[in-house]
């Protein structure tokens, strides 16, 4: 019972001593997921600018680079491509001997990390989208990506990472159906037991400049917001979460995750499938940019964005500063 004549002192649970008890969040290298950028137009590894720290590393080092991370304590990676060539399909995301492919067997066969690939088309693509063009999308920006034909080419992509090894497949496109597609592909190929981690409400954000730099995959005309979803929205995202829980997703993914917390926190309280957030490489750029300025100190707002992404309810953190977070921890 509390007694109303005595004020209520929540301090007293602030000493060091008890602090970490009562400590509701843990972050834990284990939560987190390394991006990786695997580049065939390079011998060498490319620092990319707008992301300090990070490089675009040929496939000869992919694995080192992966036990690299896996030294820090973070297990888990996930891998992109920068293609030699690209096309107006993207071909070379199914492509046997693609990037991506070749990345992942080297991966798989030395270390023993466990690998996600992202199955998208923007970087395949000469004009940059996400899937393949709508007759006259060129000339007209009310003209985009055509969904049900993608399908197919998303569906092909994951089976040939499946097929070079990938543990886990992370669709990001955001066509309709791309779930239950892909789902289709690999089991009719054989790879039941590959689960899929769905970029399931994944923003038009204007956070992911900076990847776009590292991956090479902005559009060469017009935007995404035909395929991404509106950051105005939240019950939308309810909605495309229920539809990719309904074609299998196994994993549910919110991207960007600082700005869009409350789509965690809602997607943690309304399904019981694992949450993963993705703190996308502006949320990375602008801490450092910050912390260049002496305007931040770095290693303190990292964690305390990753902790936030957290306690509002993922599960798994994709993050640019897995390696650095890890270290600490
Ligand atoms: C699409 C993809 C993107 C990101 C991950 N997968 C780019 C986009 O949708 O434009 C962004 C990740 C980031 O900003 O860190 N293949």
């Amino acid at each position: 019972m509390t007694d109303s004549h005595r004020p209520q002192r929540p301090r007293r649970l602030r000493t060091d001593g008890v602090r970490p008890l009562v400590s509701e969040t843990e972050l834990d290298a284990s939560d987190l997921i390394a991006p990786v950028f695997v580049d065939a137009t390079t011998d060498e590894r490319v620092p990319i600018e707008t992301m300090p720290g990070h490089e675009r590393v040929p496939v000869a080092e992919a694995a080192d680079r992966v036990r690299e991370i896996r030294e820090t304590g973070v297990e888990a990676v996930i891998v992109f491509g920068v293609p030699e060539s690209k096309d107006n399909e993207g071909a070379r995301a199914w492509a046997k001997d693609g990037v991506v492919q070749k990345a992942v067997r080297e991966i798989s066969r030395e270390t023993n990390a466990y690998v996600i690939t992202d199955v998208c088309l923007c970087e395949y693509t000469d004009h940059g989208h996400c899937g393949v063009l709508e007759p006259g999308a060129r000339e007209d920006p009310t003209l985009t990506v055509e969904n049900d034909p993608t399908l197919d080419a998303l569906a092909r992509t994951a089976v040939s990472h499946a097929e070079a090894g990938a543990n886990m497949v992370a669709p990001s496109a955001m066509m309709d159906g791309m779930v239950g597609a892909i789902r289709e592909g690999l089991d009719e190929a054989g790879h039941t037991e590959v689960p899929i981690m769905s970029y399931a409400a994944k923003y038009e954000s204007a956070f992911y400049g900076p990847f776009r730099d590292a991956a090479d995959g902005a559009p060469a005309f017009g935007d995404r917001r035909h395929y991404q979803m509106d950051p105005a929205n939240a019950r939308e995202a309810m909605r495309e979460v229920e539809l990719d829980v309904e074609e299998g997703a196994d994993v549910l993914m919110v991207k960007p995750a600082l700005p869009y917390l409350d789509i965690v926190r809602d997607v943690r309280e309304r399904f019981d499938h694992p949450v993963a957030a993705y703190n996308v490489s502006g949320e990375y750029a602008m801490l450092h940019a910050a912390s260049e300025q002496d305007w931040l100190d770095l290693e303190a707002t990292a964690y305390e964005s990753l902790l936030s992404i957290k306690r509002a309810g993922a599960d798994l953190i994709l993050t640019y500063f897995a390696e650095d977070l890890a270290e600490r921890l």
